[in-house]
């Protein structure tokens, strides 16, 4: 889900790098933005305001007293969800730290409350003097994001940290910041994290490689999007995050005692733990010697998201998870949708985890599927970048 039709804001400080917005400005179009410019006076000695006009299709403001009619600052700054600036130089960084407003990106900047983006690009000395990593560092406390710069050559025969980056990264920024919007405000959504264990004696258990990375990624971009998230934990290694509500539990039986408990009140529920199919059928509560170590009898455990998914309201989206070991495409397909419909699921995440992939990494491939047939590839991604993907289509199905 591209952020299609989102104004965009693009103010460009006076370094010689500026030319590179132009394709920045472009590739931004290409994403779906209306783009508007404002070059500060210094920035328009690298690229004029005619080229702007002419790549942005919109009219270019260039400082405070045109347009006065219209109080460009204030409309600007209302009318964008997002600004960018592009490059931002020494200068531009330290009047934004001080909260000084003597031109109009300044004063636009001052009166938006919309996220926004920096990307710094300047001499590396200039960007390792003091008072600019004090500036950034304010800056980022105030909640504006940084696009860090690149290291390589720079206009001159030096080399160091201070390029423009890739257009890419500044992208991948845009997306995740509109993405990051508050859609899911108001929303309960309950998610699962983990490998649950099933003990033999108080020392030896069955557990799984699940480490949980997938359902805190998954927890935390919820509740960046505004959700009220409760994170059930199953024996992770993970710091707790802040502000989400967590229960740890150990067994198969354990987390559906707190699910059974929980999922009537939540919108939604996202079953990521990988939960063991069986328990030990004859707990030992002291240590089985060695030598008494014979066959471990095993029970089916309850499956929890099949009769969680039978006490569904009207409204609930449930989203599985498989973890399958075929690197064989269709058949990973077909297994997806055998699951999704025996669980009576509304989406479900299949990947093949055959030869240690996955599990414990921070990268994910596999297929979504929902209850319209549709199915869409993944490809090597972050596992922060597939819980996005993962809660847009979970956004749509809440309606
Ligand atoms: O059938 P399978 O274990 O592959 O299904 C995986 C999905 O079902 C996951 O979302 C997992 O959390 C859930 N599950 C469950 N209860 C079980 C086993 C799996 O809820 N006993």
């Amino acid at each position: 889900m591209f952020p299609r039709g989102r104004k965009l804001l693009l103010g460009v400080a006076g370094g010689i790098s500026a030319y590179k917005s132009c394709d920045l400005l472009r590739r931004l179009q290409d994403e779906g933005f209306i783009v508007d410019v404002v070059p500060t006076a210094a920035s328009l000695n690298f690229v004029g305001k005619a080229t702007w006009e002419a790549l942005s299709g919109r009219n270019v403001v260039t400082d405070l007293w045109s347009d006065v009619t219209n109080v460009p600052h204030i409309s600007l700054a209302k009318e964008s969800d997002l600004i960018v600036i592009a490059p931002a130089t020494a200068d531009l960084l330290a009047k934004l730290a001080a909260g000084r407003a003597d031109d109009l990106l300044t004063n636009i900047v001052l009166a938006s409350t919309s996220p926004k983006i920096l990307v710094p690009a300047m001499h590396p000395e200039m960007w390792s003097n003091a008072a600019t990593v004090e500036n950034v560092k304010v800056l980022k406390e105030r909640g504006f994001f940084v696009v860090e710069p690149a290291e390589g050559r720079m206009t001159g025969s030096d080399f160091g940290v201070g390029r423009y980056p890739d257009t890419v990264k500044i992208i991948e920024a845009v997306n995740k910041s509109i993405q990051q919007s508050a859609d899911l405000t108001g929303k309960r959504i309950l998610i699962t994290a983990g490998g649950t264990r099933e003990p033999i004696d108080p020392i030896r258990f069955i557990g799984n490689r699940s480490s949980g990375k997938q359902g805190f990624a998954l927890a935390m971009a919820a509740a960046s999007r505004g959700a009220q998230v409760h994170l059930v934990t199953a024996n992770t290694d993970l710091p707790i995050i802040e502000g989400i509500t967590t229960t740890a539990v150990e067994t198969a039986e354990q987390m559906a005692a707190v699910l059974a408990v929980e999922f009537p009140h939540c919108d939604a529920l996202i079953m990521s733990a990988a939960v063991a199919d069986a328990k030990v059928l004859n707990y030992s509560d002291i240590k089985i010697k060695k030598e008494s170590l014979g066959t471990v009898e095993l029970d089916k455990n309850p499956d929890i998201l099949k009769s969680l998914s039978q006490s569904k309201k009207a409204g609930q989206v449930i989203v599985g998870f498989a973890a399958e070991t075929s690197s064989n495409e269709s058949a990973l397909e077909k297994s997806g949708f055998d699951k999704l419909s025996s669980k009576s699921l509304d989406i479900i995440y299949v990947n093949n985890v055959s030869g240690g992939a996955i599990f414990g990494s921070d990268k994910t491939e596999g297929l979504i599927i929902d209850n319209q047939k549709n199915v869409i590839k993944v490809p090597e991604i972050s596992k922060d970048t597939l819980s996005d993907i993962l809660l847009d289509q979970l956004v749509s199905k809440l309606g």
